[in-house]
């Protein structure tokens, strides 16, 4: 059985004490209690601290995430942070397509295709968000909007690069709103997701894949949406940045 994936997505949140601080108390906690968390746990702090919340999680269970990736390899782009960068400090995590980088930065099309292709070239495992607007399942076009969302991106790759995916849905409408998408539509929603990549490319690859939910997931609701079929973890925001909440959320 696959083992749930929980990634803290801190945004532009945490300073270098509150992200050092973080850390260091999750492991103390894990510690302390002789905890050996049953899901995978991976943190997103921003740029500047991510090397030294590498260095901290080293010999641990822990890993890291950057929360983006530049989509040229090297070169004149003022303030941008690129995969060779990443992977000098030995990071291997990278979310990809977040809603808030697709609206508020302009990411569509060749810029996410481009930051997929450098992330594959570098190794590293990629968490590709993809989600509908309000207005979009108001309309009932959710489904078409997710499939062209993966066309657009994962399914441009051949069935040996699949391995570098991680699928989180993420309901615009449910980022950071407490707005929680139901059950059923986040069940139906990544049962539709694995059918795409069933179809695609097979049945051991779809079993195998990883498809995340996030948007308002929080101490309460996380064990019900961890428990569906087709929930292979979570993405948190707003829940992560409380050190006891986010405690309750990896241990269910
Ligand atoms: P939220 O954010 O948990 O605050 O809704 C989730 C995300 O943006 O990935």
């Amino acid at each position: 059985m696959k083992k749930n994936i929980v990634l803290a997505n801190w945004k532009m949140n945490f300073d270098f004490h509150e992200t050092t601080s973080f850390i260091r108390n999750l492991l103390k906690f894990f510690y302390d209690q002789n905890i050996n968390h049953k899901k995978k746990i991976i943190l997103a702090p921003s740029f500047p601290f991510l090397h030294i919340s590498n260095q901290i999680v080293q010999g641990t269970k822990l890993k890291i995430a950057a929360q983006n990736v530049h989509h040229m390899e090297k070169g004149t782009y003022t303030g941008e942070v690129s995969a060779l960068m990443l992977s000098s400090i030995g990071i291997y995590n990278v979310i990809i397509g977040h809603s808030e980088r697709r609206t508020l930065c302009f990411e569509t099309g060749n810029i996410l295709l481009n930051k997929i292709k450098i992330s594959i070239k570098y190794g590293f495992n990629i968490f590709l968000c993809i989600g509908e607007t309000d207005e979009e399942r108001k309309k009932n076009e959710h489904f078409n909007v997710i499939r062209q969302q993966l066309e657009d991106t994962v399914f441009h790759f051949s069935v040996e690069k699949i391995r570098f995916f991680y699928i989180a849905y993420e309901p615009i409408w449910a980022i950071g709103t407490g707005k929680i998408a139901t059950i059923e539509q986040i069940q139906n929603m990544h049962c539709f997701i694995r059918s795409l990549f069933l179809n695609k490319y097979g049945e051991s690859i779809s079993n195998k894949l990883y498809i995340l939910y996030g948007g308002s997931i929080n101490h309460v609701n996380a064990k019900e949406i961890f428990l569906q079929k087709d929930v292979d973890g979570g993405i948190i925001g707003n829940c992560s940045l409380e050190f006891s909440k986010f405690l309750k959320i990896i241990q269910f």
